[in-house]
């Protein structure tokens, strides 16, 4: 399965990432912190070499908090700088910005020693559709701009975002989708609702949510559907057809995958990560 990877789409958002990044001196990967490895494009690391980058885990409001300074971690012992943010109700962007414009200290030092005065340092947002580009930018411009390169045949051109920081942030270009050749990291977007619902059936969906909180969030599974340790012991279409009845919906077990991707999307069940290093460093071994 490869869905929405087009070797022609791609080739052309590669280009167009690789043109503008000569335009500037640092790329902030934007990712969803529910999903640090899922939801980033596997093309980026070598579309952008050597270039200075750091990561942005956002929407740390909805991941499990623990998961989120693993990944940090994670990435840090890779040499690449991330921070965990919430965009949507973070108030001061100060400190994100300096260590942006830290990561390009030295390129600063030079301009400064050779007489430029207010250097701007440029940078590029890059990430997949719906992980919070458009709201980072808004933060850091204080006001609201539509993020073009998240719509499909919209022209790009170079527009540079201004802000008061100076920090000049390069409009993301083309679309970078996830490479989704795994159903699993599919399921996952689907279930945060990264992907159009229509691409997998809420059941699949369900069924996988059920697994997955079942190994990493039982607690949380006992807790929003008042279930026991032992129930929690069934194999997991046994479990959802067993919720279904206990919620009074009879055996549409349709409408109880809907509730258990909405429930989950929505929060109802608290914090969670879909992606945990411990499974990367057991694949890798
Ligand atoms: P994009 O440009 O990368 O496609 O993403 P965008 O900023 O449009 O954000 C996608 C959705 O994620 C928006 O929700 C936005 O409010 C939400 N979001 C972004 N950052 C955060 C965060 O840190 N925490 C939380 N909880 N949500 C975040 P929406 O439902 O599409 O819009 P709205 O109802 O919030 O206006």
């Amino acid at each position: 399965m490869a869905l929405q990877w087009y070797p022609g789409h791609m080739n052309k958002a590669k280009n167009q990432v690789q043109d503008r990044l000569k335009l500037v001196d640092v790329v902030i990967e934007i990712v969803d912190a529910r999903l640090p490895m899922s939801s980033r494009n596997p093309m980026l690391d070598s579309i952008i070499n050597n270039k200075k980058r750091i990561i942005i885990l956002n929407k740390s409001d909805l991941a499990d908090n623990k998961a989120s300074k693993k990944w940090q971690e994670y990435f840090n012992n890779q040499g690449i700088d991330t921070y965990i943010i919430d965009s949507k109700h973070i108030n001061n962007v100060n400190s994100l910005i300096n260590n942006i414009k830290n990561e390009v200290a030295d390129k600063l030092s030079k301009y400064k020693n050779a007489g430029v005065k207010n250097y701007k340092v440029k940078a590029m947002c890059v990430g997949i559709p719906n992980v919070g580009k458009s709201t980072i930018l808004n933060r850091f411009a204080g006001k609201n701009i539509a993020v073009t390169g998240n719509k499909p045949g919209v022209t790009k051109n170079q527009n540079w975002i201004k802000t008061k920081f100076d920090l000049d942030i390069i409009d993301t270009p083309g679309i970078l989708w996830p490479k989704i050749d795994d159903e699993e990291v599919g399921l996952k977007l689907a279930l945060t609702g990264a992907i159009k619902d229509s691409i997998f059936h809420a059941d699949d969906v369900a069924l996988f949510a059920l697994r997955y909180f079942k190994e990493f969030y039982p607690e949380k599974l006992k807790k929003a559907y008042k279930v026991t340790d032992s129930d929690l012991e069934m194999e997991t279409p046994e479990l959802l057809l067993f919720l279904t009845k206990k919620l009074g919906m009879k055996d549409d077990f349709d409408r109880m995958s809907e509730k258990i991707m909405m429930d989950i999307r929505k929060g109802v069940l608290g914090a969670y990560t879909l992606d945990q290093v411990e499974e990367l460093e057991y694949e890798n071994n």
